[in-house]
């Protein structure tokens, strides 16, 4: 496995991979990598001929700095894990590396980041876009692999290929879970033991949800609910959304016509934690 640290050396691989007519499979990342990441290499090394992963934890796309500081860091064992999945390379820049100034490019992508993870994290998809055009300029992919437990940043990263022309085929992928229903996530490194069972709140609030919205009821009561339980676990609710999974307008009902997404986020402890469940799940 090719292992860049500087992105010249990136790019001249990257080079001779599309000059070879090889396609480029591209699976971004912060690292702390599990089973969720595992299941997007394997996905791009199905669909294309060489697989890059980059392990960036992106300063400018956190807008608190402690969870900045907290956010999980695991680079050995990543690359011990990426090594047997036999990806062919690893992009791990250091922040120099990728800002060497501050960067003054801003991004509006009307509606769809000023609600939800964008109204409770401000200035969080700003920094998203900016370091996936930086890396799709980088790793100069085929194909880029996003988890859909992140829908609302697969929902941007759509919105900037349309509107940047990147050359780039976007793949979601269905969020993997422990058995327990939790989906995976690198902040789960952050869990206690104890803490990981009650994280299960969030799986079973969207079941709850998406029974009672098919039942007819309306999103504001379910959510009253859904409150009390997080609330009888010990954790915080945040949000509890359902949107058109099309174009993201948040909904009260579930209707005929729109294909629909519920989405929630919720504090466990300190840690934050988000997950989606498609209605037609
Ligand atoms: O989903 C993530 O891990 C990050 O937001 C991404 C896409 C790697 C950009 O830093």
């Amino acid at each position: 496995m090719r292992i860049f640290r500087d992105i010249e050396g990136l790019k001249v691989w990257s080079l001779d991979q599309q000059n070879a007519s090889r396609r480029i499979g591209f699976v971004p990342t912060m690292g702390a990598l599990h089973e969720g990441h595992l299941r997007l290499l394997e996905h791009a090394q199905s669909a294309c001929d060489v697989t890059v992963c980059s392990i960036f934890v992106n300063p400018v796309q956190f807008n608190n700095t402690e969870d900045l500081k907290n956010y999980p860091r695991t680079l050995d064992k990543d690359l011990e894990l990426l090594e047997a999945k036999k990806c062919d390379a690893v992009f791990i820049p250091d922040a120099s590396e990728m800002y060497p100034e501050t960067p003054q490019v801003k991004f509006d992508f009307g509606n769809l980041d000023k609600i939800l993870e964008g109204a409770y994290r401000p200035g969080h998809f700003n920094g998203v876009a900016l370091v996936v055009s930086k890396l799709f300029n980088m790793v100069m992919p085929h194909e880029a692999y996003f988890g859909q437990k992140d829908y609302q940043q697969y929902m941007i990263v759509s919105r900037l290929v349309k509107d940047l022309s990147f050359d780039v085929k976007l793949k979601c992928v269905p969020t993997t879970r422990e058995q327990s229903g939790l989906a995976m996530s690198s902040r789960n490194a952050r869990l206690s033991p104890e803490e990981r069972v009650r994280a299960t709140i969030l799986y079973r609030s969207l079941r709850h949800a998406q029974a009672k919205l098919l039942e007819g009821k309306r999103v504001s009561e379910v959510k009253t609910v859904v409150e009390e339980m997080c609330a009888q676990a010990g954790c915080r609710l945040e949000y509890l959304s359902l949107a058109d999974r099309k174009n993201f307008a948040i909904l009260e009902q579930v209707t005929e016509s729109a294909d629909c997404i519920l989405l929630v986020a919720a504090y466990v402890g300190e840690v934050r934690l988000i997950d989606n469940m498609m209605m037609t799940e």
